[in-house]
């Protein structure tokens, strides 16, 4: 079955006009003026929306063995989620723990991924520990199409890692052409405030954020930069919460280092004021780094506009207020870390940035979509509208008003973050490889068909 979109006002990072767009075979494979029809060929009309490239979340855990607990989605669930979102690629972590070794890591994330997913998928994958055989396979999961790693300077004891690792990690990358992606927070200082806040009876949500304070993530940022610097990796910032941290990423950026960054939707239109509501509600609001004082939010706006922050992710890490969230009722440093948001991040960002005039058209596909494809190698398959690129297309209905509600998300977690927020906008139409996916913010498509994405280092 063929696709046309008929009417369409397309949106790229670079351009904006009106045509048709001919899909074939899974692809574009034709863009004009009033392309003519044919009888097996579904059409759509998309007079008076937007029409974007399938939007990318650079950073999700959707199969996520944490703290104790697993996160709540699987891939069917998540995936749904993401496509009815308007996001058609998702990057996975993918985790071994410190006692396994990358490919156990990479059999078990493509078992839980595969015939599931309903959106493609790719991975940034973890370094949990170092040793010879460590080495050696991540030379082979590269080889199979992932070239980009995860470490975490933070969770020490568990998928933290030391400075010999981090050295050997990143040199192993550099040779590679590999990027290093970063949770950036020392763990040492956060685990002395942790013991202090505890002692002090500081139990509940609202001290998460003391414990790690901006400064902590800003030297996080800096103990990675340190290490890039040396020796010549190209690393990728995950999750930047704050002014400081920002500063720090810039001021590496400026001698030279390869460095980019992303932040969360969270930190956009959250702040930390949410994870300081009463009755363990502020649970619902704990992740790391921490929700930020508001007066980092112009900050990472100005970032996002000015090319300093790359991407908008979710790092969709989603725990049960009801169940899960409560292991740490009387500790708060047994909370499940996360703040579900894969399927409110495209609309949020629309309407806060977009709407509210913080970001043009072109940053927000950009950040949202062309910056992950270009960053991680999927481009133009990804991130773009052209002849030749996968036909994932968002339909954008930019006269839509309504509100997120955890009554009709996809997500399997029991609440909404945004819960009443309202949104200026949502895809009316979902295309994933020129099959419909989405009509109307529900899941229409046919469920796993979901294709892993192999890429090609280019860090080099
Ligand atoms: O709080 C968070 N961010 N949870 C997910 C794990 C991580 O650190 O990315
Ligand atoms: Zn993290
Ligand atoms: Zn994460």
């Amino acid at each position: 079955m063929s696709l046309l979109i008929k009417n369409a006002e397309i949106v790229t990072a670079t351009d904006h006009y009106h045509a048709d767009i001919w899909c074939e075979g899974e692809q574009i494979t034709q863009i004009g003026k009033n392309l003519p029809g044919s009888s097996n060929a579904e059409v759509i009309d998309a007079s008076g929306k937007l029409v974007f490239p399938g939007f990318i979340d650079p950073h999700t855990h959707i199969y996520l063995p944490f703290m104790g607990t697993f996160a709540k989605d699987d891939y069917s669930s998540a995936s749904r989620a993401a496509l009815a979102g308007g996001t058609t690629t998702i990057f996975d972590m993918c985790i071994p723990s410190r006692n396994e070794n990358p490919l156990d890591g990479f059999r078990q994330w493509n078992s839980q991924a595969e015939g599931k997913a309903s959106c493609d998928w790719t991975y940034h994958l973890a370094v949990t520990h170092w040793d010879e055989t460590v080495e050696r396979e991540l030379r082979e999961v590269v080889a199979a199409g992932v070239p980009s790693f995860k470490v975490f300077l933070a969770y020490k004891g568990a998928l933290g890692i030391d400075d010999v690792e981090l050295f050997h990690t990143l040199k192993l990358a550099r040779e590679l052409g590999v990027m290093v992606t970063a949770h950036c927070e020392n763990s040492e200082i956060i685990a002395e405030l942790q013991k202090e806040l505890l002692a002090s009876g500081k139990t509940g949500p609202q001290h998460h954020h003391d414990s790690r304070p901006p400064r902590v993530e800003a030297e996080g940022v800096h103990h990675l930069m340190t290490f890039a610097e040396l020796l010549g990796t190209h690393c990728y910032i995950v999750h930047l919460s704050c002014d400081e941290a920002l500063q720090v990423a810039m001021a590496a950026r400026y001698r030279g280092v390869n460095v980019w960054v992303e932040t969360l939707i969270q930190y956009l239109v959250l702040d930390k004021t949410w994870a300081e509501r009463p009755d363990f509600e502020g649970a619902k609001y704990v992740m790391s780094p921490p929700l930020r004082d508001a007066r980092n939010q112009p900050v990472l706006w100005n970032g996002l506009r000015t090319g300093m922050i790359s991407t908008v992710a979710t790092d969709h890490a989603p725990f049960d207020f009801q169940s899960q969230k409560p292991m740490g009722k009387d500790d708060f440093t047994r909370i499940p870390n996360g703040i579900p948001s894969l399927e409110e991040r495209v609309n949020l960002l629309y309407t806060h940035g977009v709407a509210q005039g913080r970001l043009d058209l072109h940053q927000f596909v950009a950040v949202a979509s062309t910056n992950a494809a270009k960053l991680f190698g999927l481009f133009p398959r990804k991130g773009t509208i052209q002849p030749g690129s996968d036909a994932d297309l968002v339909i954008y209905d930019p006269q839509f008003r309504g509100r997120l509600s955890h009554a009709a998300q996809h997500s399997a977690v029991d609440y909404n973050a945004f819960e009443g927020f309202e949104i200026c906008g949502r895809p009316a139409v979902v295309t994933l490889r020129g099959t419909v996916m989405v009509r109307d913010g529900k899941f229409v498509g046919p469920a796993g068909g979901g294709r892993f994405l192999p890429r090609k280092a280019t860090h080099f």
